[in-house]
């Protein structure tokens, strides 16, 4: 089986291809990513010199580029190449809609003329907009995106849909909750309250603090891709989520309590616009038609993940030393 995978520098992707190395060890997978500010090739360094992993520089939205790769022969595709960061989508959108909505398009149509058995569109459950107190997100849901980065990804996967409808192209698309774990870029809500903690500074909580995420551990997220490459229904949508609603204000004293930070560190700030207030997956469909079972606890998976950033504070400094240091202070100020 020939794999390729886009955005596999990045959080997600690198985490993927290092696990379907391991479990597939006879797959051969190329990553292809244009390594953008989130890309990094550090995340892959325990898989360089694996001869079934390649890595080609090439953005997805090249048409040309992407004819090339695909020519070579590709059995099944997995898309994580995108803009993936909110924040930055109500700064830029217009990065967000070229990369997440004509990317996919590009490589939809590379994946028709060359007869993909599978392509995977690796979606977030941001499409389905924001949850009100009670009730979960279903792949029944309507998608009502409420930030440019959530209507770029929503228009990425009707696209998606549509191929499957018009011209019979073999698709799933994954939607999944808020991951987190290792290599996570830190811009992102835990790796991005670690380091700040670390470094005794503030930490900056949108509006009251009490919006939910649904958090999910990478690996367990690696898994259920696996899975659907293999056992999805074509044309089907897959929720995923490890039912781990929690508060905002909860992680961020969670991260506290670890590091043995006071709360006084915790600065309310204004909040992002368009903040959705709450997210929640209902996994059902997943975890009964392709027995898919998440193996961590948030519990343990956030001791793992912040004693990974510990251990690799090397990792993520030589990133904040980088282009990051532009958007943080555009971001955050001198806090
Ligand atoms: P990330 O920002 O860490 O990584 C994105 C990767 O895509 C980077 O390596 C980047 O260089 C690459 N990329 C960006 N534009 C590209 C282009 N035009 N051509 C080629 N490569 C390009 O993102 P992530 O958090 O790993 O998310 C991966 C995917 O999973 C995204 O599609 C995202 O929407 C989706 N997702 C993320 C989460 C989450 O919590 N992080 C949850 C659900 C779904
Ligand atoms: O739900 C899946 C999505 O999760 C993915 O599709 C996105 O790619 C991923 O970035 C993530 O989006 P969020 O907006 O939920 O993640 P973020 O880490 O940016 O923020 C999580 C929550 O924390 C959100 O309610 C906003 C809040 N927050 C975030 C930052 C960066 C803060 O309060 N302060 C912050 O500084």
């Amino acid at each position: 089986m020939k794999l390729l995978v886009t955005g596999g520098a990045g959080f997600i992707g690198s985490n993927f291809v290092i696990y379907m190395l391991k479990q597939h060890p006879e797959y051969k997978i190329v990553n292809v990513d244009s390594l953008t500010y989130a890309g990094n090739l550090e995340n892959l360094k325990s898989v360089e010199g694996n001869p079934n992993y390649s890595f080609v520089k090439a953005d997805i939205t090249d048409v040309q580029a992407m004819d090339a790769l695909f020519s070579q022969g590709v059995d099944v595709v997995v898309n994580f190449a995108a803009e993936s960061h909110v924040d930055r989508s109500i700064l830029e959108p217009d990065v967000f809609v070229k990369t997440n909505v004509l990317g996919t398009q590009v490589l939809l149509d590379a994946a028709k003329k060359y007869s993909v058995t599978k392509f995977v569109q690796v979606s977030t459950d941001e499409v389905y907009g924001t949850l009100g107190a009670t009730g979960l997100f279903t792949e029944e849901t309507p998608l009502t995106p409420n930030s440019p980065y959530s209507a770029s990804k929503a228009g990425g996967d009707l696209l998606v849909r549509a191929y499957h409808e018009t011209f019979g192209l073999p698709v799933n698309i994954t939607r999944c909750s808020n991951n987190y774990g290792p290599y996570q870029f830190p811009e992102k809500l835990i790796p991005l309250m670690i380091s700040r903690a670390l470094a005794d500074q503030a930490l900056p909580v949108y509006g009251d603090g009490l919006n939910i995420r649904d958090w999910l551990y990478v690996e367990d997220h690696c898994s259920a891709i696996d899975l659907v490459i293999h056992e999805g229904v074509n044309g089907e949508v897959y929720n995923i989520g490890g039912n781990n609603e929690r508060t905002n204000v909860h992680i961020v004293n969670t991260v506290l309590q670890e590091l043995g930070k006071p709360d006084s560190l915790i600065t309310y700030v204004q909040d992002r616009p368009g903040h959705d207030r709450r997210y929640g997956i209902d996994p059902t469909k997943i975890t009964n038609e392709l027995g898919w079972k998440p193996k961590h606890t948030f519990e343990t998976g956030i001791k793992e993940t912040i004693q990974w950033y510990l251990n690799n504070r090397e990792w993520w400094t030589r990133i904040q030393s980088g282009e990051y240091q532009k958007y943080a202070e555009l971001q955050y100020g001198s806090r």
